[in-house]
């Protein structure tokens, strides 16, 4: 989370040598009490503000790729002339400064004003819906505005938030960290004042797409130039006898959240259903919390399906030495008021059960619309689904992975954003390729591991570190190509791999 930062390095106001400054490197110092990033490409430098505006990470650490830098945290983009959020996950620019050499030194002058995209709308559609109010539909909105795009806009979210930081309900808001102020994207009046409609509360039941119609859950309808589906996904349900006992909770929404710290004020012990990414750090959370953790899950080892066996026996060890107890090897049989039933007829008392077994795509809107869906919407390179005017992004959506030509669907923060951006722009007419390379993080106590790339199987992983000291670098490869890179405190690597998949598409 942004937190205020002490400045450091030298003050740019008072002019710094310009020997200082390596060509393609950062130096990060201050002027005028904000702190600034200068970059030198060539003979030229940029000043842009040195705190990402997704969580505060610090750009200096992060890498320089053409005129953008990227943030080391969680990858997002900045250009380095303009300050723009370029990509996802941050939203909002960083501050760029006029800057002047002079008598062999720098000097950080007075602040840019912010500079608005030209215009793209000139094939726009007269009006736009987005089906969902979460990661990829928020971005595709926020994006046809950045834009200039002055159509109608309507975001329709079954939701009863504005959209949220989803990925915190399972970390620091979960664990007590995190003030509620941070996790809404943007307030009620942000979308007011950018003239977004946004219906909260409100399903969507059918779409027409020859009426270009969606059909709401009052009966009532709303016309569509173009429409975007960002409907994501819902947990799989537990089908054990018990599992709809009060004391059974999901965790997908805010009000999901908010109900299970409810319960926790109450609860001594809980136990978890499933091994997975969410269940993981849900266990980091409520330990925080000083609740006894059990985690019943079916695998040998957690997460080993993903992130292979050495991290997954590492992150047992670490849930082990905080206080968890797994259950592996284990399923669930049977559910009560007091106890959670295990298929070799022990049984783990529980005042409070999460389920985190996965999750389903919500694809029956597009299915029942005859667009084609593959355990996910179809869609192009372009994000199109099968039939025209209509987009797909974020969870939903399988699309063709450059890297491999596969077709793939992921469930991560970041390309939900970035795909509902580039879905909007492709509304507006630019015919931009989705070509990012997928990219996740996990955070749990003091271990956050980044992931670039897509490796669903891999017949060579290769280890660079130690996972250990926190301090190493995963390859997952399949038929010597390098599908996908993990690393644990070696952010500037991650990055640098993100963009060496980059060029290998680019080059392809
Ligand atoms: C607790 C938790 C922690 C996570 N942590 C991480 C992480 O650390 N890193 C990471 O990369 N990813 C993480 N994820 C995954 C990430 O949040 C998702 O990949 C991302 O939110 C997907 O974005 P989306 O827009 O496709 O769907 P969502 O963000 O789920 O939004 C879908 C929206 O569609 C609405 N909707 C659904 N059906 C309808 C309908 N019929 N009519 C109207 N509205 C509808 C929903 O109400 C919701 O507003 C986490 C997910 C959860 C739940
Ligand atoms: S802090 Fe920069 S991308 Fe998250």
């Amino acid at each position: 989370m942004a937190e205020e930062k002490k400045l450091s390095g030298p003050d740019f106001a008072q002019g710094v040598a310009l020997t200082e400054f390596a060509d393609g490197g950062m130096l990060q110092g201050h002027a005028n009490g904000e702190a600034i990033l200068v970059a030198r490409r060539g003979d030229t430098w940029f000043a842009i503000g040195a705190s990402c505006t997704h969580y505060g990470g610090p750009l200096a650490e992060g890498l320089i790729a053409g005129e953008t830098v990227r943030c080391p945290w969680h990858h997002a983009c900045f250009s380095l002339r303009t300050g723009e959020a370029l990509r996802a996950p941050a939203l909002d620019p960083v501050s760029s400064w006029k800057v002047e050499t002079s008598g062999g030194k720098l000097f950080v002058r007075e602040k840019q004003p912010e500079k608005n995209r030209p215009a793209v709308s000139a094939k726009a559609p007269e009006n736009v819906i987005i089906v969902g109010g979460g990661a990829a539909g928020n971005a595709a909105a926020e994006m046809l505005r950045r834009d200039g795009y002055s159509g109608g806009v309507t975001m329709i979210s079954a939701d009863d938030a504005t959209p949220y930081d989803r990925p915190n309900l399972s970390k620091d808001f979960l664990a007590g960290t995190a003030n509620e102020e941070w996790i809404p994207l943007r307030s009620m009046d942000f979308y007011r004042e950018h003239q977004i409609e946004l219906l909260l509360n409100t399903r969507v039941a059918a779409i027409d797409p020859r009426k270009k119609s969606v059909q709401l859950a009052d009966g009532s309808n709303r016309k569509f130039d173009a429409l975007l589906l960002a409907t994501g996904a819902e947990p799989v349900k537990l089908k054990t006898p018990g599992a709809d006992s009060p004391q059974v909770c999901y965790l997908r929404s805010m009000s999901d959240c908010r109900a299970i710290i409810g319960r926790v004020a109450k609860a001594r012990r809980v136990v978890l259903v499933g091994a997975s990414f969410i269940a993981m750090e849900v266990a980091a959370s409520l330990i925080h919390r000083k609740l006894q953790v059990h985690v019943v899950a079916p695998e040998a080892v957690p997460m080993e399906r993903v992130l292979g066996p050495q991290v997954g026996e590492h992150l047992r060890r670490l849930h082990e030495r905080n206080g968890v107890v797994f259950h592996l090897q284990q399923s669930v049989v049977a559910i009560d008021e007091r106890r959670v039933v295990l298929k070799d007829g022990s049984a783990i008392e529980a005042d409070l059960v999460v389920i985190g077994i996965g999750v389903r795509p919500l694809i029956d809107l597009a299915a029942q619309a005859g667009i084609k869906t593959d355990k996910g919407v179809l869609v192009n390179e372009y994000l199109e689904t099968s039939i025209p005017q209509i987009y797909a992004a974020g969870d939903i959506a399988r699309w063709p992975d450059p890297l491999t030509g596969d077709h793939i669907r992921v469930e991560h923060w970041v390309m939900a954003e970035r795909q509902g951006q580039t879905a909007a722009r492709n509304i507006l007419g630019c015919r931009e390729r989705f070509d990012a390379v997928p990219f996740f993080w996990t955070t749990q106590y003091d271990f956050t591991l980044n992931y670039v790339g897509h490796a669903e199987t891999w017949d060579q992983l290769d280890l660079d570190g130690s996972i250990e000291d926190h301090d190493c670098k995963l390859s997952f490869r399949r038929g010597g190509k390098t599908l996908a890179v993990a690393t644990i405190g070696r952010d500037r690597e991650s990055l640098e791999s993100e963009l060496a998949m980059e060029r290998a598409v680019q080059a392809a």
